[in-house]
């Protein structure tokens, strides 16, 4: 999802409007507000995933089922940029990751 896109009029789950950003920005403090924003982006770019893969799933055309799951892909990268930037400056994120990742580990062994 790059934004601006014009799907605005259709309703996902909820109330929400799928370019809506899902917090209210005016109740973040100002320290926190670029965390806020890239986890807006990372939830986004997640929701962009799934509406993709459920829209390549739906249609019985090849080739937009091939541009939509290239498309996913891509969202998957936006993803990847988004947690970098976020963990450029959420430390606590990146320690947190680490212990769901042990966590995980010793749970299942993987
Ligand atoms: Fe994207």
């Amino acid at each position: 999802m790059t934004g601006g896109y014009a799907i605005k009029n259709y309703k996902t789950r909820g109330e929400r409007v799928l370019s809506q950003i899902p917090i209210d920005i005016k109740k973040i403090k100002k320290e926190d507000l670029n965390k806020e924003i890239l986890r807006a982006g990372l939830i986004a770019e997640l929701d962009a995933i799934n509406l993709y893969e459920q829209l390549a799933a739906m249609t019985t055309n090849k080739n937009i089922k091939k541009v939509l799951m290239d498309i996913a892909e891509e969202e998957k990268t936006h993803v990847g940029e988004f947690q970098h930037l976020l963990l450029q400056i959420d430390k606590e994120q990146i320690k947190e990751l680490e212990k769901g990742k042990k966590e995980v580990k010793e749970l299942t062994g993987k």
